[in-house]
């Protein structure tokens, strides 16, 4: 059996794969395993560990004819073709639930961030501009006592909702279908897109990426929001119109964003919403704890081993290739 790595695990954690098995992993640190390489090393592939950086598309499918489990390291699978995995009688595998918290906690440290300007204010620091202690020097918005508006009310929404509580917030959420158990156990309140983006203080977005959510946040959305709010993003890149979004920010008609995620990854540092104060920018880096990328892996790792044994998935995302 092979094993396709497409990008570099640690040793120490593979140990779980059985000594007779094959392994092919992509050697470099910071970079996935290029397109060519990829269909080339799939040819004779059993099982692919992979993750959101690659696109395993029809053209992937197609060259990959011993394949008999994708398993991605990522809750979300938007890079993946499900409808083709399926149709091959492939189950597809992905990590969520351990990486809920670490998303959730990114969430809070950009709502953070850009409510009190803290990459704004070391910057101004570092710049030798800080002359002296000023009564409004880089006034933020609070927090506590502020509305939180989430859109996409799944596992990772669930915790941020609670973080918020602890924090003292007001939570509204929007989802494609109200859940109303879940409003009694987390005390939160459902609103249609268009209320929440005008009543909230702060609006994250938790959508998975989809042809569904495609840019549902452009300057339309943002321009509904008060000019003291911020929004946040760590989800898919997709979910957000950047072209609306920096007008949105430079006319001022939303406080500041912070973004995880991107509509191309890498975003260029040349990009408009870089040349920005109010935004805050990170590489893609939701779940990146030490703890739950390891989890990650172990998740991973046992969704191939299972796959290959012709067990059910740890956790599938095609379920109906099972019927
Ligand atoms: C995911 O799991 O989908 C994240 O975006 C990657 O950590």
């Amino acid at each position: 059996m092979k094993i396709l790595f497409t990008r570099k695990i640690p040793s120490r954690m593979l140990d779980l794969i059985p000594g007779d098995y094959k392994v092919a992993m992509w050697s470099e640190e910071n970079s996935t395993m290029p397109r060519e390489e990829l269909l080339k090393e799939a040819a004779d592939a059993d099982a692919i560990f992979t993750n959101l950086t690659d696109k395993l598309d029809a053209e992937f499918f197609g060259h990959a004819e011993k394949l008999k489990v994708v398993s991605t390291m990522a809750v979300g699978f938007d890079n993946i073709d499900l409808h083709e995995a399926t149709k091959r009688g492939i189950p597809v595998g992905h990590t969520p639930d351990v990486l809920s918290e670490a998303v959730a906690e990114l969430g809070l440290a950009l709502m953070f961030a850009c409510a009190r300007r803290i990459v704004e204010s070391m910057q101004f620091i570092k710049e030798n501009k800080w002359e002296s202690w000023g009564p409004f020097l880089f006034a933020g918005q609070k927090i506590s006592g502020a509305k939180l508006g989430i859109i996409g009310m799944g596992r990772i929404g669930k915790i941020l909702a609670k973080q918020a509580k602890a924090l003292n917030m007001e939570v509204v959420y929007y989802n494609r279908r109200p859940n109303t158990e879940t409003e009694k156990e987390l005390n939160i309140e459902y609103r249609g897109l268009e209320a929440l983006l005008q009543e909230s203080d702060y609006v994250v977005m938790l959508a998975p990426g989809s042809q569904e959510t495609y840019h549902m946040m452009g300057y339309e959305q943002f321009s509904l929001m008060k000019p003291t709010s911020i929004f946040v993003n760590v989800s898919r890149g997709s979910n957000v119109s950047e072209e609306g979004l920096y007008k949105a920010l430079s006319e001022k008609k939303i406080f500041a964003a912070g973004l995880d995620v991107f509509e191309v990854e890498p975003i260029q540092k040349d990009h408009p919403l870089l040349t920005l104060s109010n935004v805050i920018a990170a590489p893609h880096i939701g779940s990146a704890t030490q703890e739950t990328r390891e989890k990650m892996v172990e998740i991973a790792l046992n969704n191939i081993l299972k796959g290959l044994n012709g067990e059910r998935l740890l956790h599938t995302v095609n379920e109906e290739v099972y019927k």
